[in-house]
């Protein structure tokens, strides 16, 4: 595993990068153009573009998770530094860690200090923010890891106590399989006794859902469409996006939503990189994403069969949204 450093390194914050992500997404590229129902997988959203334009989603009025999250972090973030103690936090995801700051001015208001790993696909995200935090935290010790969760979780420093942070709902855009094998990985990774929060989108009526990821300034769509410029950046794809729309819907029966980019001709598009040519039929798709909703007792069930044990859960008034704190104590499931 080939370890780079990043140039704007400073005494109090380092990005490293353990793994070359360009590969994987040639790779995972090529596998996934090739499969009957064509996919991309979700995290190759997060380039600088993409990355920004979901900072933008969050901001959208149909985007309810990420302020209704923020408003339970807010009211309890108290509760989880009184629980949890001096740690150093883990981030599976962190993108500009605004809702992080909560927890941080909560140590920073118990004059402790902090140390904190933010683990995030997006390197330019990581420097950004890591320049912000340090400058409004004087007591922040960045070590960032520029990969996906599980090269970032098999690269992490060592630590007394942990707290590993997995807000927003990105378990969501995990399949049943892979969140299995994260939990897998969480429970390798960590000591008994360490902590493990996390933000879940729950299930709720259809009209709140969809619209969420059909904003009507179109932003949702922008970020779905920009893994097309980003095929043709990098891997010097001819797709024209204006020959694709956007396409999201609540699948009730798996309890997701789906996102999709739809051909709206047919046509062949050319991926030079690759060396190859991709047919579509009119109105065939591309899997861009699923973002499954929850109902809290599987995910408490499926956490308890891999060690954690439930400490405290806090929800807002419309039950839409639950933050959970875990501890990772590797007991048998008691039920
Ligand atoms: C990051 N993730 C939890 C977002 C979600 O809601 O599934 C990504 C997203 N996709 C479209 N809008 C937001």
């Amino acid at each position: 595993m080939s370890t780079q450093h990043s140039a704007t390194n400073s005494a109090r914050s380092r990005i490293r990068t353990p793994v070359e992500i360009h590969s994987q997404f040639r790779e995972d590229v090529a596998t996934g153009l090739r499969r009957s129902q064509k996919t991309i997988p979700p995290k190759y959203f997060y380039d600088a573009p993409g990355s920004l334009l979901f900072e933008q989603i969050c901001q959208q009025p149909e985007y309810y998770l990420t302020r209704t999250e923020a408003m339970i972090l807010r009211d309890h973030v108290a509760d989880v530094v009184d629980v949890v103690g001096n740690c150093t936090v883990v981030e599976l995801g962190s993108g500009s860690a605004v809702k992080t700051r909560l927890l941080f001015d909560e140590y920073q208001r118990r004059e402790q200090a902090l140390h904190y790993v933010p683990i995030d696909i997006s390197a330019s995200m990581l420097e950004e923010s890591a320049r912000t935090l340090t400058t409004i935290y004087p007591r922040l010790q960045i070590d960032g890891l520029a990969t996906d969760y599980w090269h970032g979780l098999a690269a992490l420093p060592h630590a007394h106590t942990r707290l590993v942070l997995f807000l927003g709902s990105n378990l969501g855009n995990f399949t049943l399989a892979e969140q299995d094998q994260l939990f897998t990985q969480l429970a390798r990774t960590l000591q008994r006794g360490d902590y493990f929060l996390i933000g879940l989108d729950l299930r709720k009526p259809i009209a709140v859902l969809e619209p969420a990821y059909n904003d009507a300034a179109g932003v949702t769509a922008a970020f779905n469409l920009n893994l097309l410029q980003r095929m043709n950046r990098e891997l010097g794809a001819r797709f024209d996006a204006s020959t694709f729309a956007h396409h999201a819907f609540y699948n009730m029966d798996q309890h997701q939503v789906e996102m999709h980019l739809r051909s709206t001709v047919a046509q062949e598009v050319r991926i030079s990189a690759l060396e190859m040519r991709v047919a579509f039929d009119a109105g065939e798709t591309i899997h861009t994403e699923i973002s499954r909703k929850f109902e809290p007792a599987e995910v408490r069930a499926q956490l308890a069969s891999h060690g954690f044990t439930p400490r405290a859960q806090w929800a807002d008034a419309r039950e839409w949204f639950l933050v959970s704190l875990f501890q990772y104590t590797g007991a048998a499931p008691t039920a």
